[in-house]
């Protein structure tokens, strides 16, 4: 008789299915700004991450040296870097494209607005005509509006599949766990809290009632925790001092969710994570763009979540959410229009 293992093991996808170079598992992922302050070590992080198997760095600056050297990393990918010239021969047969070309913000992130939608746009129309299918994650700021420019581009382009475009806003999950471990005295992997809403100030909306360590924080400590997850970015822009927003801890958050997203496209089950996606929860109210944990699967969006049980102060937030999420989108929209 098989024993329970063996059994399990030839129930499973086979070990030839799962590691070969077949079509379903190539995952060839290129990043879009590849030189800049988050580009650089996301595109480290993503060399690491043994789900990738192919790196492509473009930026209009810098991309072919940031290539050469993380090339040598001696994981199995291979890296190749493009110059400003090549955005199509980078998107060449990519899976997954991550996007935090730009700039980065001084003060709010929608001072960046006019600089960046039209990078986004524009990176975004190459993706329709060179990798249409490709899975698209934007850092870019303002999340908010960029998505929507993203969205907009490829539709306009006929290609557009609500399933393979996420705003990232892992870094506020990524905040607010730490945070609330912080405030605790526990370890984030016991203070996971599920973000909603958009990424910036009060679009940022933290569940904390949703996790059994947070439900514990009350009164002046709470709207203090509150406001460092929506605004700790703003820690980041002023102890860096005029040099910029987070990187590092930005680029950690990248890899996250890429790793995430490609687990789900190998087949993993229960891959929830949130993400900034064309959500239904909200479109009765014209806001067609919304985070709430995702499922992610073989096709990346599989199932949205709802928003969840929310507690008095958290029904509040989200009601200061709504309005400034909606006009963000629309900004975006209109841009493209
Ligand atoms: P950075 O200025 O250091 O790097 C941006 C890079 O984009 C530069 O290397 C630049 O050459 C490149 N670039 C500009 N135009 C391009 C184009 N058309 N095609 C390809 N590359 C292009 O900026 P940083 O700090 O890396 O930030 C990048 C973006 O990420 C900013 O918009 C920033 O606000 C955003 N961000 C998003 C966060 C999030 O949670 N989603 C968190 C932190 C930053």
């Amino acid at each position: 008789m098989l024993s329970r293992v063996t059994a399990r093991a030839l129930s499973a996808p086979s070990a030839a299915r799962f590691f070969s170079a077949s079509a379903a598992h190539q995952t060839k992922v290129a990043v879009l700004g590849a030189g800049g302050g988050i580009g650089q070590p996301l595109s480290l992080l993503l060399k690491s991450d043994p789900l990738v198997t192919s790196l492509s760095l473009y930026d209009i600056r810098g991309a072919p040296g940031v290539a050469a050297d993380v090339s040598h990393v001696d994981t199995a990918s291979e890296v190749k870097g493009y110059a400003a010239d090549q955005l199509d021969q980078a998107l060449e047969g990519v899976k997954v494209v991550v996007i935090p070309a730009g700039v980065p913000r001084k003060m709010t992130r929608d001072d960046l607005f006019n600089t960046n939608a039209s990078i986004v746009r524009d990176l975004a129309a190459a993706v329709a005509r060179v990798a249409p299918e490709a899975h698209v994650l934007v850092i870019s700021n303002p999340v908010n509006s960029t998505v929507p420019i993203v969205a907009a581009t490829l539709e306009k382009a006929g290609v557009f599949n609500p399933r393979h475009l996420f705003g990232i806003t892992t870094l506020d999950v990524v905040r607010a766990a730490r945070f609330l471990a912080g405030v605790t005295g526990s370890t984030p992997d016991k203070t996971v809290v599920p973000v909603i809403g958009g990424h910036s100030g009060a679009t940022i909306v933290p569940l904390l009632s949703q996790t059994p360590l947070g439900k514990g924080v009350t009164g002046e400590a709470y709207k203090a925790l509150v406001n460092r997850i929506q605004f700790g970015g703003d820690e980041v822009v002023k102890a860096k001092d005029g040099a910029g927003s987070a990187t590092l801890s930005m680029a950690y958050a990248g890899a996250k969710f890429t790793n995430s997203l490609l687990r789900g496209l190998n087949g993993e089950k229960g891959v929830v994570t949130p993400t900034f996606v064309k959500s239904p929860l909200f479109a009765d109210q014209g806001i067609d763009f919304f985070s709430t944990n995702v499922e992610l699967g073989l096709d990346g969006v599989e199932k949205i979540h709802p928003v969840g049980p929310l507690s008095a102060e958290e029904e509040a937030l989200l009601a200061a959410c709504l309005p400034e999420l909606k006009k963000n989108i629309e900004k975006g929209k209109a841009f493209v229009a």
